[in-house]
């Protein structure tokens, strides 16, 4: 797809995927790259302009992440932020050192609105910064277009030269008018047309994906996850019938999932997929018995899940192309694409299946973030209920289960948590969370119900807010929401008698129990 192109240079900052996220929010395509992408590669891609991510390090220390001189040479427009600001100063000659006083937080800032970068925005603005290291001297050629009380240089301009360089981040929220900055950068210096937008998207990926496939025959594990219902919906638009969905049912899934997505998905349906449903909960119970280690349950589902597939596939015979719904969040957190890459075991991305016999992938959501996916799936038609669905590992209840699995178990935390996910929805809570769910603990203790002695499962009820996922804060959720929760999972759940609020954040827990 020919598309303008603006690339991020990730110098290992937090907020990397923020400032790809920001920009295409103006419509503009943009990727991550690691700052040790070649000069030559970058000019291939022909960007319209760059955007250096903010980063741990001091640029002044040796063996610091820098770019050489050229890449302020091309005459390609150049934004610097945070740490890509005073490396560009650096580079260019400038001075970076300590700052006498750390900024951290909502900062007053003072921009000169004649600059390109803040047209429009008000003269005294509120931003975000977070930084030890500060540009004492900014470097010759440039001019000073923002200041605080406590940073003389909070961003320095070159417009002959395209250079822009801003101390704080507008890519977080907290910049006021952040967004309103990068999109002047991305107008008014890169002088982009903003063509980038969900409706060509899916235009130009069903064409895409007709010439690609031609007449051949195409599998598709779909999960009912979002991105393997968006790339199957997406599939059987651009190919009809020459798709196969197989949905493999591991006895792990949220209450009455299976028989959910079969409703949507299969021949009862809207959508002609060739759906093909697997029941193979014995199979993955049989499995999953005595086994109490997290990493090894997650291993014995995700082989047996391998184990399914092929049988299936095999029965359908050689296919030739086989989808996956990689999104682009998972290309970069396997490293494939920026610098702060965290290699997380569950993306499958970069290691091929190779138990099915096909000749190649198709991952036709790769360049998006998930919002975009969620964007593609209304413009297809997908129902919202299924579109806003909050995540789901792949391992399923397995990991929200502490300990062996069993089918037991299973029922008490599917309707422990079908409640728990009907009460939040009745508080109209559902939208503000970004994931909440029940967790079976694998305590037990005492209890006392009408006369009786009880000795049953403490149920963990966990609820984040978190944009990226790599971080997330407990969820302040109303202790009478929390109450009606309870009393509903002891009244209606056999073998629970006690619930607890999980309240630990990420980190250093994390979002799941194990
Ligand atoms: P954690 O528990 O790592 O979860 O804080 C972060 C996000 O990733 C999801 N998650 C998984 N997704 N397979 C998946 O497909 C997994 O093994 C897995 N473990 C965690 C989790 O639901 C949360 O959204």
């Amino acid at each position: 797809m020919d598309k303008e192109l603006v690339i991020v240079l990730d110098f290992g900052g937090q907020y990397n995927q923020l400032v790809a996220r920001r920009v295409r929010e103006c419509n503009v395509y943009c990727e991550i790259y690691s700052y040790k992408t070649d000069l030559d590669k970058i000019k291939e891609m022909n960007p319209k302009g760059i955007v250096l991510t903010g980063g741990p390090n001091s640029c002044y220390e040796e063996g610091a992440p820098s770019y050489s001189r050229e890449l302020f040479e091309m005459g390609i427009p150049v934004l610097g932020l945070c740490y890509g600001a005073q490396l560009m100063m650096h580079v260019l000659g400038g001075t970076v050192e300590k700052a006498p006083v750390r900024e951290y937080g909502k900062t007053d800032v003072h921009v000169n609105t004649s600059s390109a970068l803040f047209t429009d925005v008000s003269e005294n603005t509120v931003c975000w910064m977070s930084h030890f290291d500060y540009i004492s001297q900014a470097a010759p050629g440039f001019d000073i277009c923002a200041h605080t009380s406590d940073c003389p240089i909070a961003a320095a301009e070159n417009p002959g030269k395209k250079l822009y360089a801003i101390q704080f981040h507008p890519e977080v929220l907290h910049t006021k008018e952040g967004t309103k900055m990068l999109s002047n950068f991305v107008y008014h210096v890169c002088h982009c047309s903003g063509d980038w937008r969900m409706d060509s998207f899916v235009e130009h990926q069903i064409k895409a994906i007709r010439e690609k496939v031609g007449k051949g025959r195409v599998l598709c594990a779909l999960s009912g996850g979002v991105d393997s219902s968006v790339a199957a919906v997406l599939l059987s638009k651009a190919i009809g019938d020459q798709l196969t969905c197989v949905f493999v049912d591991q006895g792990l899934l949220r209450k009455n999932e299976g028989d959910e997505v079969e409703a949507v998905f299969g021949p009862e349906g809207d959508y002609d997929l060739n759906f093909i449903r697997v029941n193979a909960q014995e199979r993955f119970y049989e499995k999953l018995a005595g086994v109490e280690e997290p990493e090894a349950k997650r291993k014995i589902i995700g082989e047996e899940f391998i184990r399914v597939f092929e049988q299936e596939a095999k029965k359908i015979g050689a296919v030739d192309f086989l989808v996956q719904g990689t999104i682009y969040p998972d290309v970069v957190e396997s490293g494939l694409g920026g610098e702060s890459a965290v290699i997380k075991s569950h993306h499958n991305v970069g290691g091929l299946p190779d138990y099915v016999d096909f000749k190649e992938i198709i991952e036709p959501l790769r360049d998006l973030f998930k919002d975009e996916v969620r964007k593609v799936g209304l413009e297809l038609g997908i129902p919202e209920y299924l579109v806003f669905r909050q995540p789901f590992p792949g391992p399923g209840l397995g990991i929200r289960i502490i300990g062996e699995v069993n089918a037991e178990k299973v029922r008490i935390v599917q309707d422990a948590d079908a409640i728990y996910r009907e009460e939040i929805a009745k508080a109209g809570l559902d939208r503000e969370l970004n994931q909440y769910f029940a967790a079976l603990t694998n305590m037990r203790s005492v209890g006392v119900m009408g006369d009786e002695r009880t000795y049953d499962y403490a149920v963990a009820l966990r609820a984040v807010k978190t944009i990226d996922f790599m971080t997330a804060e407990s969820a302040d959720i109303p202790f009478d929401v929390l109450q009606t929760v309870m009393t509903r999972i002891i009244n209606e759940v056999k073998g629970v008698n006690r619930v607890f609020y999980d309240l630990t954040s990420k980190p250093p827990g994390t979002i799941e129990f194990e």
